[in-house]
């Protein structure tokens, strides 16, 4: 039997390094095989997690927002829509992404369906008329996001988008994975990015009303033993210090659900309550998800909850970002490409002194 770690079971180990500012270090990263982003923070297409106002501020912020389908699919070809919209006219934001970037403005600002749109699809029939109409309204990533990344039904959907015309500038990401084997099925199909973690979620419960799952960092190192497309760690990140682990382990992208979820940009209201303000954050399977968009209650496999209210998730973002580029300070490099520090694993005698002890 092999053993299986995940982010608390290891710590990176610190290494030479020459950098003098924080600010030097670069966070660009690939999301897929032909787009890319300037830092690697995805958000969760979840329905508490990305609608049009997070993925907005994401791609501001240079990451971007998944923008979940637990919605007419009108609704969500409107919202990416409404999203190409607002970034096409964004001049400030077109001037800063392109100085980022290295490339000059105008030769830039004509290859705009480089900033990557992204929405998520199933795996039924109608995600075939979900997929073009997202794709029609200027989607160029579409994420495949189903539980068991697996499985017949992802390998039919990637080979469908393969063969349509009209999605040849799309990149099709698949999952969710944790094994070698799958990403080596998906990869043969074609898929151009791959979303690993299966049951590590703040709010999965598939690993207790299943048993299956496989913690994050073995999960990831699996995975990477093959893909030659970027990876997603997703699930199960609490802190700058996981991205960063996932990171180092070879990552290109994280995906953040709770961290982002009770901010400003994320859907729902703001409750007021005796203890202070919260939002809700549920998981796609939780039983409130399914009745809230009247699918079957069978099959639930996931928790509903409410968490305090964060704000603007600029700060969020910004504090994460802080954080993982004090990371690659520690490791001695200046960007991501150069990221790979040696991890040791650690007893529970280290985990306990990796968090402030005193008190
Ligand atoms: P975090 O830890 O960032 O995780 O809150 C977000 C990720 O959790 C997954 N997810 C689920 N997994 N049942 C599950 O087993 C669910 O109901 C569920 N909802 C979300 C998903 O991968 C997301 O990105």
């Amino acid at each position: 039997m092999n053993y299986a770690l995940t982010y608390d079971d290891i710590q990176l180990v610190p290494a030479f390094s020459n950098i003098k500012s924080r600010t030097n270090i670069n966070l660009r990263t690939m999301l897929s095989r032909r787009y890319g982003l300037l830092n690697p923070i995805v958000a969760s297409p979840m329905d508490t997690v990305c609608e049009f106002d997070m993925a907005l501020k994401m791609a501001e912020l240079g990451g971007v927002g998944c923008i979940h389908r637990f919605m007419s699919i009108e609704k969500q070809a409107k919202i990416v829509e409404q999203l190409c919209t607002a970034i096409h006219h964004d001049t400030d934001f077109n001037t800063s992404l392109a100085e980022a970037w290295g490339v000059m403005y105008d030769d830039w600002h004509g290859e705009i369906n480089h900033v990557p749109i992204m929405a998520a699809i199933g795996v039924q029939e109608e995600d075939k008329d979900r997929a073009l109409a997202l794709v029609e309204a200027g989607a160029n990533v579409l994420l495949i996001d189903v539980a068991h990344g697996d499985h017949q039904n992802v390998i039919d959907m990637i080979h469908w988008c393969k063969t349509q015309d009209d999605l040849v500038m799309v990149d099709i990401i698949a999952g969710n994975i944790a094994t070698k084997e799958a990403a080596e099925t998906l990869l043969a199909y074609g898929a151009d990015g791959l979303r690993v973690g299966i049951g590590g979620g703040s709010l999965c419960t598939t690993r207790i009303k299943t048993g299956f799952g496989v913690p994050n960092v073995t999960s990831l190192e699996e995975v990477l033993k093959v893909s030659g497309v970027p990876v997603m760690a997703d699930g199960g990140i609490r802190s700058s210090g996981d991205m960063s682990k996932a990171l180092a382990i070879g990552a290109e992208t994280v995906m953040l659900g709770s961290l982002l979820a009770g901010t400003d940009e994320s859907p729902g209201q703001i409750l007021e309550t005796p203890k202070g303000l919260y939002k809700r954050y549920r998981g796609s399977a939780s039983l409130e998800t399914k009745v809230t968009h009247g699918q079957q209650t069978r099959n639930v496999e996931g928790e509903s909850t409410t968490i305090p209210y964060k704000g603007g998730v600029k700060f969020i973002v910004n504090g994460l970002l802080d954080g993982v580029k004090s990371a690659l300070s520690y490791a001695g490099a200046q960007n991501l490409t150069n990221f790979y520090p040696k991890y040791v694993v650690v007893t529970n005698a280290g985990q306990n002194e990796a968090k402030p002890h005193l008190l």
